[in-house]
Formats: C-alpha cells, sequence, structure tokens
C-alpha cells in the first residue's frame, strides 16, 4: 500500500518525505486554503513547491464545478508539473472530465466518492484514483472502510486499473484497516502516519536499552 500525505502544509510535507516513507501528496481546496495562499499564481507557486520535494504523484483539485471550468483549470494545472494529477469531483460534469483527461494521458483522481456506484463510473471512465471519503462516513454511522473493500472487490473482479486511495482518514486504526482491505494507497494526515510508531513497549525497550548501553561507555 502506498502512503501519501493528506495536506497542503510544506513543512509537513518536508517531514514526511524526510522518514523517507512518502509516495505522494493529496489537496484539497479547504487544506489550501487553510495555508492562506491566495489567487492563481500563489496557488501555483504553492504546487510547484510540493512537486520540488515528492517524488510521487500530487493532487492538484480544480474549483470548478462545470465540465468546461473543469477542462480549463485541469489543463493549466496539468501543465505546472508532470507530477500533477488533477483532482476531480465525482459528478456528472466530474466523470465527463475524468473520461477527457484519461484519453489525453493525464492522471485523475476522481474524488468525493462515497458509494460502489460512484467508484464504478470513476473507472469506467478511465480515472488513475478513486478516493472513497472513510472519515466522513463514519462521521454518519456508515463504515468507510467497508466501502473500501467494497470497491476493491468489484475493481479486481473486473479488472479495472483505478487504484483505490483511501482518503479522509482520521487515525492509525483506519490505516490498519485500509491494508487489510487491499487499498492500493491511503492517503493520510502526519500524525496519523506517526501514530503508526508508537508503542509502549518500544519506548520501554529503548529506555532499558540506553541505560545498558551508558553502562559499557
Ligand atoms: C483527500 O483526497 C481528501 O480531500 C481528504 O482526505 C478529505 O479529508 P477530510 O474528510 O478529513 O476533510
Amino acid at each position: 500500500m502506498k502512503f501519501f500525505i493528506d495536506t497542503a502544509n510544506i513543512e509537513q510535507i518536508r517531514q514526511a518525505q524526510n522518514m523517507g516513507i512518502l509516495d505522494g501528496v493529496t489537496t484539497n481546496p479547504s487544506l489550501m486554503a487553510k495555508e492562506g495562499v491566495k489567487g492563481k499564481e500563489e496557488i501555483f507557486e504553492h504546487y510547484r513547491t510540493i512537486c520540488g520535494i515528492v517524488d510521487g504523484p500530487v493532487s492538484a483539485e480544480v474549483f470548478s464545478t462545470d465540465y468546461e471550468g473543469m477542462i480549463r483549470e485541469g489543463e493549466e494545472l496539468a501543465s505546472i508539473d508532470p507530477k500533477i494529477t488533477v483532482k476531480l469531483p465525482c459528478t456528472k460534469d466530474g466523470i465527463r472530465a475524468v473520461k477527457y483527461f484519461s484519453s489525453k494521458g493525464i492522471a485523475t483522481n476522481c474524488t468525493l466518492v462515497f458509494s460502489v456506484g460512484q467508484a464504478l463510473l470513476a473507472a469506467k471512465a478511465g480515472a488513475t484514483f478513486v478516493s472513497p471519503f472513510i472519515g466522513r462516513l463514519d462521521d454518519i454511522s456508515e463504515d468507510g472502510v467497508a466501502l473500501v473493500e467494497h470497491i476493491v472487490k468489484v475493481y479486481r473482479t473486473y479488472g479495472f486499473k483505478t487504484q483505490v486511495l483511501a482518503a479522509s482518514i482520521r487515525h492509525t486504526n483506519h490505516i490498519i484497516r485500509c491494508l487489510d482491505a487491499g487499498a492500493d494507497v491511503a492517503t493520510c494526515p502526519l500524525k496519523a502516519i506517526e501514530g503508526l510508531l508508537n508503542h509502549p513497549l518500544t519506548d520501554k525497550g529503548l529506555e532499558i536499552f540506553v541505560k545498558d548501553a551508558a553502562k559499557m561507555q
């Protein structure tokens, strides 16, 4: 399972990249707005900086909701850097735009996916990634990881090439359950990635080793 970081924060992207485990980045308009970037020039410069840090794909989401706007914006975003994946909402216009970009060989991430039916249309349109939102489903008492499992099963049964990118991950247990579900990618906040390291026996064991090592110096 690949690891993407779900943030537009440069410092956090650098930290994850320095850990040596980062395969890519996902952003969305809310995450970009949080970084205080404003206007096309600043936004594009921010994406250029992110692309300069990571080796893998960087999802950049369109702001438009109509087909023509998505195509115009997506083409501009894709021209920033070959690492850019155009992120498009799973709507009628969004699916049309996914088809347009996939036929041009431009990578896409079909986002805001909450059902197997939506994931099916994203795959049929040729999306590179499909993003089921786990946390937001859990927030309304549904089972987000069960949706990931279902999509993975359908894609494997029918041989769809679209990669299942588990999104809206909130904690380490989501990540572990996504591994079991067979997700191709998990996009996670830095805190959830670092949380995977936490174990009291590691802390306790290290404390003892450090003490014993000191006796030999
Ligand atoms: C990533 O592609 C999504 O935009 C993101 O994971 C949404 O996460 P949230 O539900 O925590 O906002």
